[in-house]
């Protein structure tokens, strides 16, 4: 018997896998041309899969913002927040959030996965309970795991769920701490965030929202669902990422709660890893200040998204259930979803395959996703691409 032995289901399902869709696992960003295009093995691609919503992995101001701060303060900090880590920047990173989210702290982990854990194991321990929504990201999944709380599931942005359970659990007399996303990142759709709301103020209970697909995307300023629902006050914690709307890498929590600072000492993702680099911090401040300032980019981002989903649906394509800058279309046969994904590569599109188990229904999924930096003609060339590949798919009819 070896380590390895455990693997080997997992093997016989790539080595399938690999004989049905040869690309699979073979996606090399050979050169980065722009935010939306890249020569993907040998051949130029339109990138319809990443999360860079607003476009600004590569504006120029934020490749400044980095370039400067590499050459003044290094290419890293070589240490965690608690000791040799906390530079100028991330300090003035989490003033700046602070005051974005109209919150009186703000903490600025390495990773939005790191968001996660750190707040999740920290704010709930054995005893406690945690109250998540079913479709929730690993990240909080394995936050969950590491807090040692006693953890249950509610349906899929099903606030009568929701209260149920947190009626049945009121009986417990402990904390409870709810936890959903904004914007769910496989289908695009919305938590009913003012049901959720008012359903843990019932119950006494806190609430976490995850607003990583939506931070830039919603709401009229761009701090994501609980902003757009008006219901900021409702919320005891935001955790966000850099990854996606602000192009970047690194994570987030703002808070009300005076406490939130002694999170810091208690949580062992944000003591036991290296802080982010001073380039990665200066790129992110600036683009967290061009998301407050160039609101047209939000615009054109939703222009985007709707022309995209309109134009699938319009396809006969099952696609999720509200316009957003995620687009999924849902296909139920594997061989199908294959079929797709291959032809989109074959014409120059980069959508993501999402295979089960990481999908919600259990479903595959091709998942697009949007950005303001997408030309007219760029979701042009997308929507023909899915055009002519629909009739790989017995799926796709088209609308009357
Ligand atoms: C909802 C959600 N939360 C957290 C994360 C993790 O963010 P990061 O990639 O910045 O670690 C993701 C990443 O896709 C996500 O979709």
């Amino acid at each position: 018997m070896t380590i390895f032995d455990k693997f080997q289901p997992l093997a016989a399902a790539r080595k399938e896998l690999e004989q049905s869709c040869d690309n699979f696992f073979n996606i090399v960003m050979e050169e980065i041309v722009s935010g939306t295009e890249a020569i993907v093995n040998g051949r130029p691609m339109i990138l319809a899969g990443s999360n860079n919503y607003l476009g600004l992995s590569f504006d120029a101001e934020c490749i400044d913002a980095a370039c400067d701060a590499v050459r003044k303060q290094g290419t890293g900090t070589t240490g965690s927040r608690m000791a040799n880590g906390t530079f100028s920047g991330h300090v003035a990173l989490e003033h700046e959030l602070a005051e974005f989210f109209h919150c009186q702290g703000a903490i600025v982990f390495s990773t939005g996965y790191v968001a996660n854990l750190a707040m999740l194991s920290t704010l709930v321990g054995s005893g406690e309970i945690i109250l998540m929504d079913a479709d929730c990201h690993a990240s909080i999944y394995d936050g969950c795991r590491m807090s040692g709380a006693e953890v249950h599931r509610f349906r899929h942005n099903d606030p009568q769920d929701l209260e149920k359970r947190l009626r049945r659990l009121s009986k417990r007399n402990t904390n409870v701490l709810v936890v959903v996303e904004g914007l769910y990142s496989m289908l695009g759709d919305r938590a009913p965030l003012a049901e959720i709301v008012a359903a843990k103020e019932k119950y006494g209970a806190y609430l976490l929202v995850d607003e990583a697909h939506s931070l830039g995307v919603l709401g009229a300023t761009g701090r994501g669902l609980a902003e757009e629902a008006d219901v900021e006050k409702g919320v005891d914690f935001v955790v966000g990422t850099f990854s996606k709307s602000l192009g970047a890498i690194g994570g987030f929590c703002v808070s009300d709660h005076p406490e939130l600072n002694l999170v810091r000492y208690a949580s062992r993702p944000y003591v036991f890893t290296a802080s982010s680099s001073p380039s990665v911090i200066a790129s992110t401040r600036k683009a967290l200040n061009i998301l407050q300032e160039r609101s047209e980019l939000r615009q054109r981002l939703w222009d985007n998204a709707n022309k995209l989903y309109g134009n699938l649906m319009d396809l006969g394509f099952s696609v999720g259930p509200e316009p957003s800058p995620i687009v999924a279309v849902n296909l139920e046969d594997k061989t199908e979803a294959f079929a797709l994904w291959s032809g989109l590569l074959e014409r120059g599109v980069y959508v993501n395959l999402v295979l089960p188990p990481a999908t919600p229904s259990g479903n595959c999924l091709l998942r697009s996703s949007v950005s303001a930096a997408h030309t007219p003609d760029q979701i042009e060339h997308i929507c023909q691409a899915f055009e002519a590949v629909r009739e790989l798919t017995n799926a796709a009819q088209p609308a009357a």
